[in-house]
């Protein structure tokens, strides 16, 4: 798998958007996308999955499948199929396994592996390589699994899956999906019941796409926290799954709508799981035109289209509690903060500092360049928004622009940078957008349809 590290860097330019008009769609969603190949590949018999996110994260993790004993076949766009090889029948895979740049894929499958009995070696990128992985170690451990990693506790890292696993009770030192996920993913070839608590609910993908495929599973609430309880060993059944597309990537020609006079943009099919709408509450908040319309269930996750008008936002203060249902979504509420009316505090967000990279450190630094008031906070940040659109060519955004960005292998603030380019005075600038590939493919040309200037720097 080419991973877009291996690539030189593909610097990116951002210049004045024209408004944003018509009906789109993005990509599907990249934790739905995820799982589907991952519990797909566990099930007996042959699963069909459409709108998969074909970004370089979601190829990783179906070439580990296929590496793993899955067939995994590619039937057209976004369509694959995938014959399982049944919970406990994974195989040792013939070399180590790359997960490239996704943290989501590489936690999730050592979940998945730390109750087989096989050995596997695991290796990512700079990005990877540099992100905490001991909140999968010390749950998978309590399994039986056994882990050889790097000082730190990072990548590359071997396990030993446990041959003879022991259920687990875990209660979650981190609001993260990721690690819920692990511990329930382990628990599907351990007998008896594995239990995760959750004290800050978090994207429940994993818990509605497990039941989907046939596990027995039991969510119920006490003293404020969640109890899920799986019943191991699953019998996982193929199934159909329709991936929606990602709130998180529909945020990008959602920030640019609302930030360039005369927008009138539709996202058709966007997922709308209440623990990844966050950043529509913010942005309502602020004053958003934000209307979402032909709302609907498909697959146990809620759906509709999020039609756009530009219009003026006000600042707002983040509630810290909001933090998990909108942590990738941060990035781009920085930069729309950047043009609102006023002071945005962002708190309560320090898993920030741990994604594909220092996210607080990444945004300050590129919006300060870019003529932006930003402070960081250890758990979060404070802009100072310009309060102005851009008005036609004669008027100032109060965002001057003009400025590189280092987007350290992070293809949401490559993203995000480039939706600030859209706005501002001169054009933004990226070193490298080649990380976009890993979970919005096709970004600047959707992006230019719509009336971005989008290109490599002349
Ligand atoms: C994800 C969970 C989140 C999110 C990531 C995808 C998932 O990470 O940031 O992009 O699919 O479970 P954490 O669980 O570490 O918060």
């Amino acid at each position: 798998m080419t991973s877009s590290t291996s690539l030189s860097p593909a610097p990116l330019r951002s210049s004045g958007s024209t408004d944003l008009k018509g009906r789109v769609t993005v990509p599907g969603d990249k934790s739905i996308s995820h799982r589907a190949l991952m519990f797909a590949g566990l099930a007996i018999g042959k699963s069909h999955i459409t709108g998969l996110l074909e970004g370089e994260d979601v190829l990783a993790t179906a070439a580990a499948m296929r590496a793993l004993g899955a067939t995994v076949t590619r039937m057209g766009d976004g369509v694959w199929e995938v014959h399982g090889t049944g919970v406990g029948g994974l195989r040792a895979p013939a070399t180590h396994i790359d997960m490239g740049n996704s943290g989501t894929a590489v936690r999730l499958l050592t979940g998945l592996l730390a109750t087989h009995d096989l050995t596997v070696t695991f290796t990512g990128d700079a990005s990877l390589s540099s992100r905490p992985m001991e909140r999968v170690f010390a749950p998978v451990a309590l399994f039986g699994a056994q882990i050889m990693a790097a000082e730190g506790g990072r990548l590359p890292f071997t396990m030993q899956g446990a041959a003879r696993p022991l259920p687990v009770t875990y209660e979650l030192p981190v609001a993260s999906a990721q690690v819920k996920s692990a511990v329930l993913l382990a628990g599907l070839n351990t007998p008896g019941n594995t239990v995760v608590i959750e004290q800050i609910p978090t994207r429940d993908h994993t818990e509605i796409m497990l039941r989907n495929f046939g596990a027995d599973l039991d969510v119920t609430q006490a003293d404020g926290k969640t109890r899920i309880t799986l019943k191991g060993p699953a019998d996982l059944k193929a199934c159909t799954v329709d991936v929606p597309g990602d709130p998180s990537s529909a945020a990008f020609p959602v920030a640019a709508a609302l930030l360039t006079p005369g927008s009138d943009l539709t996202v058709e099919n966007v997922l709308m799981n209440p623990a990844r709408t966050g950043l529509f509450t913010t942005l309502l908040e602020m004053g958003a035109d934000l209307t979402f319309e032909n709302q609907r269930d498909a697959g146990g996750e809620k759906v509709a289209d999020i039609k756009v008008r530009y219009g003026p936002l006000k600042g707002t203060a983040v509630p810290a509690d909001r933090a998990a249902s909108m942590i990738d979504e941060y990035p781009v509420l920085a930069v729309i903060a950047a043009i609102a009316e006023g002071e945005t505090r962002i708190t309560g967000a320090q898993e920030l500092r741990v994604k594909e990279s220092d996210r607080i450190a990444a945004m300050v630094t590129g919006l300060v360049a870019n003529g932006v008031k930003a402070v960081e906070l250890d758990d979060g940040m404070v802009i100072t928004g310009s309060g102005g659109a851009r008005l036609g060519s004669a008027n100032s955004s109060g965002v001057t622009g003009g400025a590189r960005v280092e987007t350290g292998l992070d293809h949401r603030i490559a993203m995000s940078f480039m939706v600030l380019g859209m706005a501002a005075d001169e054009p933004v600038e990226v070193d490298d957008a080649g990380p976009i590939n890993t979970s919005f493919p096709g970004f600047a040309d959707l992006m230019n349809q719509l009336g971005a200037k989008i290109g490599a720097p002349s």
